[in-house]
């Protein structure tokens, strides 16, 4: 039996998992129906169950058959709202309290007399103003060579993601991405039936060598690299090795995306990745961590090369960005208000970093004396499973993210990602973070036994 064959068929299932045609709990059909349907034998279709159980996307029950689980999905790592009461560690949000008042006189200046061009269908890519307002976001923080004609407005960093990984990519491609990474990225790699490839990193990010071999081994037509503040690393990559890494890109002719969501984060702006490689780069930002998610304004810097093809998908999928959402943030950006926004939601997160440096016994181990982001990405002691860990901190009121969606592949490492940022209060944090510290100064098997 040929392991690739295999594996095809359980991405074929996944996929279908993915894509609702096998929802959650549904039963799956027996070896030989979809032997039969899929043209190979039960053996085969047995062997990519097996995989997919180890993955936990299904489960076998002994005279029952084989069902599909509820794991995999992005709400499963990321929950929107704080529910009932319970402190939500989760999401990677700015402290909005902060940011609703600046936000609504934004939207009441630029919507008091609505012009028509913000009413109808206009420029498919964006008035020049508002992709004028996002080189300067850009550039504030580190990107040169933006300008109205190269900078496309896309519904937030997610849309711009995937925008690209469809544009750029077919079904059955590789996608490279950072071996740990934002589950976002790999949601649309499975979703779109894209193959994901982890880079090895050190603590200054994706490693020269590592990339280089991926690139040589895997051939993948996408490297995603998320230079500032990885989500969830925390790790920063120095100007030198985004250098190396461009240059790397550069000799192996592959696109590059970089995700600089949180570059605003930097102490100081550092030069993006694609500064080194324009021809290849494409450079993402976006408006959500520093004053809104909700506005879902984002800003992709394309190779000229490609500025046809990636506005004709643009075009095609969603027509056009909000005009009225990018008024309210150009008059921020063009009033300067936005960057002192983002200069307070970063003292808060760096405030927020020692507090939890304070009360969490294990932050010192993370990699975290590098980040003054919005996020811990904290390995576990000996003993405590990630999965387990966020099922104890949940019945605790406590909602944290899973190690296991952040990897690319396998691993035998167990952290979880925490949030700094969401739960409203400092104190509301203090109390959430203190819940988790003594759950992590039990030995696991007092309080999971089985
Ligand atoms: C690395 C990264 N990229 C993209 C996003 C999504 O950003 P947006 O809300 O702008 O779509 C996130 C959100 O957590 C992220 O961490």
């Amino acid at each position: 039996m040929s392991e690739t064959k295999y594996r095809q068929i359980a991405r074929v299932i996944e996929q279908r998992i993915d894509n609702g045609h096998y929802p959650v709990d549904t039963k799956l059909p027996t070896h030989r129906q979809l032997a039969l349907e899929l043209d190979t034998t039960p053996a085969t279709v047995a062997k990519a169950y097996q995989l997919l159980t180890e993955k936990q996307r299904i489960a076998s029950h002994v005279g029952r058959g084989t069902f599909v689980c509820s794991t995999g999905s992005l709400s499963d790592v990321i929950h929107p709202t704080e529910e009932d009461g319970s402190y939500n560690l989760s999401i990677l949000q700015p402290c909005l309290h902060y940011n609703v008042a600046p936000l609504s006189r934004a939207f009441q200046q630029a919507t008091q007399t609505l012009p028509l061009d913000l009413m109808g269908y206009t420029e498919h890519s964006g008035l020049a103003r508002h992709r004028m307002a996002g080189v300067a976001w850009a550039k504030q923080y580190g990107l040169v060579g933006g300008c109205a004609e190269n900078t496309l407005l896309v519904d937030g960093a997610q849309h711009g993601l995937s925008l690209l990984i469809h544009a750029l990519t077919k079904p059955g491609d590789t996608i490279a991405v950072e071996e740990v990474t934002y589950p976002g990225i790999m949601a649309i790699a499975k979703l779109a039936d894209r193959h994901v490839v982890g880079l090895p990193m050190d603590q200054q990010g994706v490693t020269v060598s590592g990339l280089t071999e991926v690139v040589d081994q895997y051939k993948p037509s996408l490297v995603v690299i998320v230079p500032s503040h990885q989500n969830p690393t925390g790790i920063t990559m120095p100007v030198e090795r985004r250098e190396q890494i461009a240059q790397v890109i550069a000799r192996h002719k592959v696109w590059l995306v970089e995700d600089d969501i949180y570059g605003f984060l930097n102490e100081e702006p550092i030069p993006a990745i694609t500064n080194f490689v324009p021809e290849y780069g494409f450079h993402i930002t976006s408006l959500s961590k520093a004053i809104s998610p909700a506005l879902r304004c984002g800003f992709v810097k394309v190779p000229s090369s490609q500025l046809a093809h990636i506005e004709a998908h643009i075009r095609t999928n969603i027509w056009l960005s909000s005009p009225i959402n990018y008024a309210a943030s150009s008059l921020l950006i063009e009033s300067g208000e936005a960057f002192a926004l983002a200069q307070k939601q970063k003292e808060i997160a760096q405030k927020r970093q020692r507090i939890a440096h304070d009360i969490l016994p294990t932050a010192e181990a993370a990699t975290s004396s590098v980040s003054q982001g919005y996020h811990l990405w904290l390995p576990l002691p000996q003993g405590w499973q990630q999965d387990r860990f966020v099922m104890e901190a949940k019945s605790r009121d406590v909602l944290i993210s899973s190690g296991s969606y952040f990897h690319a592949q396998e691993s035998r490492d167990h952290h979880v990602r925490l949030s700094l940022m969401a739960v409203a209060t400092e104190e509301g944090l203090k109390k959430s973070l203190t819940i988790l510290a003594e759950l992590l100064a039990k030995p696991a098997e007092t309080v999971f036994p089985f």
